[in-house]
């Protein structure tokens, strides 16, 4: 997700475990390609993320090669093509969904992307551009024929955007058109939702983006469920110390301002599984520094464990349909520009 799993947010869902396959934020090739520095550091990973994939959107074949190349270079053991980015300045110059309209332009990218890199190619594709135009099965099955590996299907149209439920049975009608595997993606919030789609769809595996922030253990308790053992429960403790390691991993990385709006931007998912969540994001929307935001930080979850409740004491979870994190433009205008100075 643009703007969310970076470096230091990618670290620290894989250290909670359970997560098979992290994949970079969205990065443009334009930018890639024209030494833009924001987009080579988008491109950082740490041994312990893999395996890892690098994710990439662009209209230009061309440059779609070089930065498949790119990264390849800097040893991602997977490259990615973004086929599914509803921002309207990707879809303009051609990429994202845009590929979703053309796709003679889509199969010219996958065969140079293909004569460029030897890792694995992978394609991230929504259903269709609009609900007339559903067209996510041919488009798999051309990409198969173009030496894809791996089809990971988003169940909206670009039209859609955020809006309703991920269509899941067009996960399921991908998975019966092709043979290499497929997985699924949106609204999974929980470990019973998983399990439904695993079912329902046949797929071969699940990508979980939102989720994460609400839930960073998810992936372990999915994997801890589906191998028969009972799903892991974090403590209190835990889940204090998961957000500061979080603001610890970002104070390494950035500056104190940046890493505060980082951490407010978790918090404002995170908090939602917690008791008295509300309130205690309010304290961290408020805190204007480091130490006041580790402060508040401190005082709930001490609250919490001498009284065992915090605020109203309510918890607002119980949410498969709360996921309304969802404005992905602002972090995706940031990543877009060099795309659409091209
Ligand atoms: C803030 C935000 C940024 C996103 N950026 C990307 C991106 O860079 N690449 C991508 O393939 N999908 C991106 N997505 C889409 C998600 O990967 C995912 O397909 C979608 O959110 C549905 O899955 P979920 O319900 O598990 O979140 C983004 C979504 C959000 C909310």
């Amino acid at each position: 997700m643009a703007g969310v799993t970076d470096y230091t947010f990618r670290r620290l869902i894989k250290r909670r475990g359970g997560v098979g396959l992290s994949v970079s934020e969205f990065i443009s090739v334009e930018g890639l390609t024209r030494s833009n520095p924001k987009s080579h550091r988008q491109m950082r990973f740490a041994e312990e993320e893999r395996p890892f994939a690098v994710q990439i959107f662009g209209g230009q074949p061309e440059r779609m090669g070089m930065a498949a190349e790119m990264a390849e270079e800097v040893g991602a053991d997977i490259l990615d093509v973004n086929c599914g980015c509803p921002a309207p300045k990707v879809v303009k110059n051609g990429g994202g969904s845009g590929l979703l309209k053309d796709l003679p332009r889509l199969e010219t990218i996958l065969k140079e992307i293909k004569k460029s890199i030897s890792i694995p190619l992978t394609l991230k594709l929504r259903t269709g551009f609009t609900d007339s135009t559903i067209n996510c099965v041919e488009a798999a099955k051309m990409a198969e024929q173009c030496g894809v590996e791996h089809i990971q299907l988003h169940g909206r149209t670009k039209e859609q955007g955020y809006k309703g439920l991920a269509n899941w049975d067009l996960v399921r009608q991908i998975k019966e058109a092709v043979k290499i595997p497929v997985s699924g993606n949106g609204d999974v919030t929980s470990i019973e939702n998983a399990l439904r789609r695993f079912e329902e769809t046949g797929c071969d595996g699940i990508l979980i983006g939102r989720g994460a922030m609400q839930n960073p253990w998810i992936f372990r308790q999915i994997q801890d469920v589906t191998q028969g053992r009972a799903p892991y429960q974090p403590s209190l403790e835990e889940k204090q110390a998961v957000l500061l390691e979080f603001f610890e991993l970002l104070s390494e990385d950035m500056p104190e301002m940046p890493a505060l709006g980082k951490m407010k931007q978790l918090a404002g998912q995170f908090t939602k599984g917690l008791v008295g969540g509300a309130q205690f994001r309010q304290t961290l929307y408020h805190s204007h520094s480091a130490r006041e935001i580790l402060d508040n930080i401190g005082v709930y979850f001490e609250t919490l464990t001498t009284h065992d409740t915090f605020g109203n004491g309510l918890t607002e979870i119980e949410a498969d349909s709360d996921l309304e994190f969802n404005s992905c433009d602002v972090s995706i205008n940031n990543s877009c520009e060099t795309a659409v100075a091209a």
